[in-house]
C-alpha cells in the first residue's frame, strides 16, 4: 500500500468525483465545461479528503452520506479559486490557464457562482447544524478576503495577517473537519478535536503556500511565483523580512511601487531569501501542524488517523 495520506479514502475520494460531476450538470453546456474544466485540472483534494477522514476516523458508516458533503466542500474550494485568480489577476492555476483567462471573465464569475449555489444545494440535504456550518466557513472566507483587500499595499501586523488566513483557508477546513465527525455521530468533545485539527493544519497550509509563493518553482506550483509580493499583500515571510534591517528598508521600497517590473520582482525574492524569513515562516507552519497533531492525540488509532498525520506532515514538508 503507498504511504500517501489519502491511501485510507482512495475509493471514497473517487466517489466524490462522481458526485461532482453529477452536480455540475447544467441545461448551458458552457457552464458545465468551465466547472468540468476546473476540477479535473487536478488538486490535492485536501478538503474533501479531512471531512471523510475525520468521519471515517469518529466511526461514520455511512459514507454515502459524508462524500456528498465532501463533494460541496471541494465545489466551494473550486469557487474560491476560480474567484481569487479573478481578484489576484493570476493567469495559471493547476498548471492551466485560469477560468477567466481561458473562458473571459464574467463566464468565470458565473460558474464560481454557480458551484457556490450547487455546493449549498447539496448542504441543503442535511439539517440546520450543517447548513450553518457551511454557511459560517464560506461567511469567514468573504469576510478575510474584504480584510485583505483593505490592508492590501499595507505591511499588516502578524495578527492581522494569521487573522486573514485563518478566516480564507482554516475556518473552512475546520468546518470540513468537524461535519464529518459530527455526521459521524461523535461526541463534542471529538467533534472539538476534529475541528482543531482542521483549522491548524489550515493555518500551516496557508503559510506554506505564502512561502511557496516566494521559493517555489512554477512548475511545482502550477502558479505563478511572487504573485502576492506583485499584488501588495503582506505575508509572514515578507513581514518577517520587512524586520531585517538590512533587506528591510529596499524591500519595503519595492513593495510600494505601484506597478512592479519582472526585476522588481527578483530583487525583492533574493531580498527576503538572504533573511531568516523564510525559516522563520516554516517554523510557525510547523508549530501549527504540531498543534494538529496534538489535537488527535486521544482518538483512536487507525489507518484514518494515520492519514490525518500524514497529511498534517505532508503540509510542512511540501517541495521548496
Ligand atoms: C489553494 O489551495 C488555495 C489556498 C488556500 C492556498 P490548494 O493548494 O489546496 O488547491 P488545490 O485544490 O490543491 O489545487
Ligand atoms: C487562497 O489564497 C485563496 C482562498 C482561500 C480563497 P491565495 O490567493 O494565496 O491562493 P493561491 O496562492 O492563489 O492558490
Ligand atoms: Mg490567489
Ligand atoms: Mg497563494
Amino acid at each position: 500500500m503507498s504511504q500517501g495520506w489519502d491511501s485510507s479514502i482512495r475509493n471514497e475520494l473517487q466517489m466524490v468525483e462522481q458526485e461532482i460531476h453529477r452536480s455540475i450538470l447544467s441545461e448551458q453546456p458552457l457552464l458545465t465545461e468551465i466547472c468540468d474544466y476546473v476540477i479535473s485540472s487536478g488538486g490535492k483534494r485536501m478538503r474533501p479528503g479531512v471531512t471523510i477522514l475525520s468521519y471515517l476516523e469518529c466511526g461514520g458508516k455511512k459514507v454515502s452520506e459524508v462524500v456528498k458533503i465532501a463533494a460541496a466542500f471541494e465545489m466551494i474550494h473550486s469557487a474560491t479559486l476560480i474567484h481569487d485568480d479573478i481578484n489576484d489577476r493570476s493567469e495559471m492555476r493547476r498548471g492551466r490557464l485560469s477560468a477567466y483567462k481561458k473562458f473571459g471573465l464574467q463566464q468565470a464569475l458565473v460558474s464560481g457562482d454557480f458551484l457556490f449555489v450547487k455546493a449549498f444545494a447539496i448542504g441543503g440535504f442535511f439539517n440546520e447544524e450543517i447548513v450553518g456550518l457551511v454557511a459560517e466557513a464560506c461567511t469567514a472566507i468573504a469576510e478575510s478576503e474584504i480584510v485583505q483587500f483593505e490592508k492590501e499595499g499595507e505591511v499588516a501586523s502578524i495578527d492581522v495577517y494569521l487573522g486573514i488566513i485563518e478566516g480564507k483557508t482554516a475556518k473552512p477546513i475546520m468546518a470540513g473537519a468537524r461535519i464529518g465527525a459530527y455526521l459521524a455521530n461523535a461526541d463534542p468533545d471529538r467533534i472539538h478535536a476534529m475541528g482543531e485539527y482542521g483549522l491548524n493544519i489550515g493555518m500551516a497550509f496557508q503559510i506554506v503556500d505564502d512561502i511557496l509563493d516566494i521559493v517555489g518553482t512554477e512548475s511545482y506550483l502550477g502558479k505563478p511565483r511572487m504573485v502576492d509580493f506583485f499584488e501588495g499583500k503582506a505575508t509572514l515571510p515578507l513581514i518577517h523580512a520587512m524586520e531585517d534591517t538590512a533587506a528591510g528598508p529596499r524591500l519595503s521600497q519595492l513593495f510600494h511601487v505601484k506597478v512592479k517590473s519582472e526585476s522588481d520582482l527578483e530583487e525583492a525574492q533574493a531580498l527576503i531569501l538572504g533573511t531568516d524569513a523564510i525559516e522563520r515562516s516554516k517554523q510557525k507552519a510547523k508549530e501549527y501542524a504540531e498543534k494538529a497533531l496534538t489535537a488527535l492525540s486521544g482518538l483512536p488509532d487507525s489507518e484514518h488517523k494515520l492519514g490525518l498525520q500524514r497529511l498534517a506532515a505532508k503540509i510542512v514538508d511540501r517541495n521548496y
